[in-house]
């Protein structure tokens, strides 16, 4: 695997000073990447819609350090101060100084620098909506502003690109965040130009259905998660089923590319509850065995099940490694279906919090 194209040439021209803001969106996969090997290298590709309302944006201001402030070459780590919703998180710090670390190598000039990071999301933290993805797509979108900065020959291809290599590092499906709204990580024989080291955008035109496709989020269950992702994907090491799940990804996404190219609807909605099941089909069946879905997430779909038979309705749902419900719909249901979940989901909602959210573009520099 080509990752010597991420290092960086030796004689930069580093800045003082630099500050960038970048809001980079949350992804909902419609193909799961569930399982991975060393260093956060996919079993199977996976793709995913690009939101566009479920978002972070996070600041980065860059102080170079003085010779006598720099650490010796053995001791060096990244310094940073890190405030999430204006708070010093510490409890934040550890996942952040990891991925620092992780992509040092691509990356030696952050130990120049004094960096303070400035995040927000737009959703309610502790929402059970994934933040690694927008957090850490955001960290990696700014520090490859300042790369730009201190490299000027960069292109806007390699700077998508190597922030989205960057982000995979610090979270899997944080490198499908970087671009949108359709995003293929992992090496797939029929996408062209996807990678196991970073996202690209889907290279194939997409049928019109598709185009602004709607994503409600239910927020069934805003509580800590039991088992979080990164348990999750390692109990896919040795799990009966697992070789046969990756194979079936793989072929889902060759399905899904020819359905989002043709536009056909029905095999969409089965494709992808079908994935949401598997997925949580995979956790029923780890050792240890584990249940993320809750009484609310069963009664949403089955009613979810009964509008689309009764409205003849083009509505399905997916599932992230959550009990929260993403609702899918074209946009010709928006107002229907919008007033479906009010009166008829709502209710099975923590609080009755939804957030409706659509297909977004990607990262914006602020
Ligand atoms: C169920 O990207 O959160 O949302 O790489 O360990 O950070 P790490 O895992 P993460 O896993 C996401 C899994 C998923 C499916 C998906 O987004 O494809």
């Amino acid at each position: 695997m080509n990752t010597a194209q991420f290092l960086v040439k030796s004689d930069l021209k580093f800045v003082d000073k630099a500050s960038y803001t970048w809001q980079t969106p949350s992804n909902i996969a419609l193909v799961k990447y569930w399982g991975k090997s060393n260093p956060q290298i996919p079993k199977n590709a996976s793709i995913s819609f690009t939101l566009n309302n479920c978002h972070t944006i996070t600041t980065i201001d860059f102080e170079r350090m003085s010779n006598a402030e720099l650490g010796s070459e053995s001791d060096k780590k990244a310094e940073f101060t890190l405030f999430f919703e204006g708070k010093v998180k510490e409890e934040f710090k550890p996942k952040i100084a990891e991925f620092f670390k992780r992509i040092q190598e691509y990356c030696p000039y952050i130990f120049d620098y004094k960096m303070t990071i400035n995040s927000e999301n737009s959703f309610p933290h502790s929402s059970g909506i994934a933040s690694s993805a927008s957090g850490l797509s955001a960290i990696a979108r700014c520090l490859m502003s300042l790369e730009q900065e201190i490299n000027p020959d960069l292109s806007l291809a390699f700077i998508n690109k190597k922030a989205s290599f960057l982000a995979r590092l610090g979270s899997g499906s944080a490198s499908r965040s970087i671009e949108g709204p359709l995003v293929v990580w992992g090496n797939h024989p029929e996408i062209e130009g996807s990678s196991d080291l970073f996202g690209v955008k889907f290279p194939y035109k997409v049928h019109s259905v598709f185009e602004n496709y709607q994503d409600a989020i239910l927020l069934v269950d805003k509580g800590e998660k039991q088992v979080s992702s990164t348990i999750g994907h390692k109990l896919m090491h040795n799990h009966p089923y697992a070789e046969n799940r990756f194979k079936q990804a793989n072929e889902n996404l060759a399905k899904m590319s020819t359905i989002l190219q043709e536009g056909n609807i029905k095999q969409f909605i089965n494709l992808v509850e079908s994935e949401a099941l598997t997925l949580h089909a995979m956790m029923l069946t780890s050792n240890p065995y584990f249940i993320l879905m809750k009484p609310n997430t069963l009664e949403i779909i089955n009613k979810i099940w009964e509008y689309r038979q009764k409205k003849n309705s083009n509505i399905c749902f997916t599932l992230d490694a959550g009990a929260n419900v993403h609702v899918l719909y074209p946009l010709d249901e928006k107002e229907a279906v919008n007033q479906f979940i009010e009166n008829e989901l709502s209710k099975y909602c923590q609080k009755n919090q939804y957030i409706c959210d659509a297909t977004g573009l990607g990262a914006k520099q602020l």
